[in-house]
């Protein structure tokens, strides 16, 4: 098969460039504005300078690491992301399943197209966790927290990186709406697609499945899921009804990773969402740094933006990250093949992973150290 024959993400990512139509494609691959933020924070990892040691055994190399209490099989989670059955019909659970698999985390979104419920049930064994945006109805917040946690997801992580939604202008090009509806030009598009249409026609209509009685015209969705009165006192008030480890996703500074930090959360994301919300936002990566330095010692402090290899996950760990998030990547293997895209990118990210580790010369992931890595 194609998926089995792709050596890296890229090939991944071009294969589902061949597969998904244009629209679903650039709805995940784009990102805001002039798309400044993602190509920096891609580039920052192209810069980085591996510094290998050389004559240490290295004959194992092992990738578990210890998340919020509890091991992972490598230092990666599965980033929330919006509308995932869009990408492929099979969605949120088959993400799931293969997170399960691999022994690692999945992050429901709030923007998901598949209940808390029928994700734990389609993945009982994976650690599966639950972000939130927290909407205008405070109430109708802490109905989704309520469920996703009798549906049994442990960790909460709050997304604070969207006060009001970033201009994706390929989408805005290609005439896409929230959520999306596929315009004419779409089904021309499509018609060069006819596996990705049947299967678009023929499974359940895309909708919210987080939030319950979510309308579904534009401007009611836009009200609902973005806020721009959320301030700390929000967070203070999740803090406070949320019993299990939470998280924060988008920290882009570090006086605001200190004033998290006091109110107790439990780790910190620092991401720019993709560089899919402000353009020329800090690059996750070169921020890492000085955020581990400032609050790590008080929680932990994951990153995400641009992870597209094993080597890309490395860095980051070396550089103080407790694991990364990924998003696109594991997206390009859903839509290139579903469960089975998944498990590959996966399965390509473990193996490049390992092989850094051994070039590298150190014995693991608890091996990786600042002196490992130099930002150029
Ligand atoms: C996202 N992201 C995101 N984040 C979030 O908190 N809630 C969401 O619903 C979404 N939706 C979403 C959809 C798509 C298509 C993408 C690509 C991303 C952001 C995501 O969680 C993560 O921060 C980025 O994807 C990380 O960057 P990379 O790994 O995609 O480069």
């Amino acid at each position: 098969r194609r998926l089995a024959a792709a050596a890296d993400l890229a090939d991944v990512r071009r294969l589902a460039w061949r597969r998904a139509p244009r629209v679903v494609f650039d709805y995940v691959d784009g990102a805001a504005e002039a798309e400044r933020s993602l190509a920096r924070s891609v580039a920052a990892f192209a810069r980085a300078e591996l510094r290998p040691r050389v004559l240490r055994d290295v004959s194992e190399a092992p990738t578990a690491v210890e998340v919020l209490g509890r091991r992972i099989s490598m230092p990666v989670v599965l980033a929330p992301t919006g509308f995932t059955r869009m990408m492929h019909r099979a969605g949120e659970r088959a993400v799931a399943r293969a997170a399960a698999r691999a022994g690692v985390p999945y992050t429901l979104s709030t923007m998901g197209t598949t209940t808390p419920e029928d994700v734990t049930a389609a993945a009982p064994d994976g650690w599966n966790w639950f972000q939130l945006y927290v909407v205008r109805d405070r109430e109708r917040s802490r109905e989704s927290l309520d469920r996703a946690r009798e549906a049994g997801m442990e960790v909460l992580v709050v997304t604070v990186d969207v006060p009001v939604a970033g201009a994706r202008l390929r989408d805005v090009r290609h005439g896409m709406t929230m959520p999306p509806v596929l315009r004419w030009r779409g089904v021309l598009q499509a018609l060069g697609r006819p596996a990705w249409w049947f299967d678009f026609l023929t499974s359940e209509p895309l909708r919210f499945a987080t939030v319950d009685g979510a309308p579904d015209d534009l401007a009611g969705i836009t009200n609902l899921m973005f806020d721009p009165t959320v301030t700390l006192r929000d967070l203070e008030w999740i803090r406070s009804v949320w019993p299990g480890p939470l998280l924060v996703k988008g920290v882009q500074r570090v006086d605001d990773a200190k004033d998290l930090a006091a109110v107790g959360v439990d780790g910190l994301v620092v991401s720019n969402h993709g560089g899919r919300q402000l353009d020329r936002a800090p690059t996750p990566l070169e921020l890492l740094p000085e955020v581990v330095a400032a609050v790590g010692d008080r929680t932990e402090v994951f990153l995400d933006g641009g992870v597209r290899s094993g080597a890309d996950i490395a860095i980051a760990v070396a550089l103080g990250a407790r694991a990364c998030f990924v998003g696109r990547a594991y997206l390009y293997g859903l839509m290139a093949g579903g469960e089975a895209g998944v498990d590959r990118v996966l399965a390509l990210l473990r193996a490049e992973l390992v092989r850094t580790l051994q070039l590298l010369g150190v014995g693991g992931v608890a091996g990786l150290d600042p002196d490992c890595v130099r930002l150029r």
